[in-house]
């Protein structure tokens, strides 16, 4: 049985103080992430006081990014085993912003994975076609191609604890979410191709979030797909009440 995953993608938003007050208002609502797993991903500044704020609870914590170095001169980067360092269980790699707006490649993006994994870190390894990609009949060229260069040095011992989100980008921060079954074919097709990449066993256990536009209102529909495990949310992650509305919402 996979667990659900429901993760935070705060992107560049929220000072110290803003945390604080969305830690009180999220407590407030929820003491505890229930059975499923419940991520927060801050800016890095920020990490490791939301660890301690949610040291007493469940809350997990999440970085949306690190290098694949060990340490060194790389002026503005952050390694993974200081993510680690600060608690950090989980952290998001390939974000499609930062591969638009970043320049972030499936190589870096495959570097980045294989350094989370030697941290120590599951990768939540975003993967997802442009609308121009989508209207061309390309979306699962691109996936695969994602997929396949994230994937390319690993072994099914590798991943045991992996996380794919799918997150078609013309969905991500347009309030237009991919409906269940466009969602649903593309989680099927990635588990699909995982068992005959891997193996069978890895296929049934990693789990695949989808993210784009999710909110409450559409979120326990979502999550209802039989492949899809969880979400990465942005936009309504940023209002406390509707983060723990789509936790409540958690089957
Ligand atoms: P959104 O962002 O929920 O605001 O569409 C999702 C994401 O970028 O992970």
């Amino acid at each position: 049985m996979r667990r659900k995953l429901l993760v935070a993608n705060w992107k560049m938003n929220f000072t110290m103080s803003e945390t604080l007050s969305y830690v009180t208002v999220l407590l407030s609502e929820l003491k505890a992430a229930g059975d499923a797993d419940v991520a927060i991903a801050p800016p890095f500044t920020t990490l490791y006081s939301l660890g301690v704020l949610l040291a007493e609870t469940n809350y997990q914590l999440a970085a949306q990014n690190l290098h694949w170095e060990e340490s060194g001169a790389y002026t503005g980067e952050v390694a993974g085993s200081f993510l680690k360092d600060v608690g950090c269980r989980y952290v998001i790699v390939g974000h499609s912003e930062r591969r638009q707006l970043f320049g972030e490649t499936n190589v870096t993006v495959q570097k980045k994975v294989a350094a989370a994994l030697r941290d120590g870190l599951v990768p939540i390894l975003c993967v997802g076609e442009k609308l121009d990609e989508r209207e061309a009949n390309r979306t699962w060229e691109v996936i695969e191609g994602q997929l396949h260069t994230a994937l390319q040095d690993l072994r099914a011992h590798d991943l045991e604890d992996f996380v794919i989100a799918y997150e078609p980008v013309w969905a991500i921060g347009t309030g237009k979410n991919a409906t269940e079954a466009q969602a649903a074919e593309i989680h099927k097709m990635i588990r699909e191709w995982l068992s005959r990449r891997v193996d069978g066993i890895t296929a049934e256990r990693t789990r695949i979030l989808y993210g784009g536009s999710a909110k409450p209102e559409n979120s326990r529909a979502l999550l209802g797909q039989p492949h899809i495990d969880g979400l990465l949310v942005g936009g309504a992650s940023l209002d406390a009440k509707k983060f723990a509305a789509m936790i409540r919402n958690l089957p």
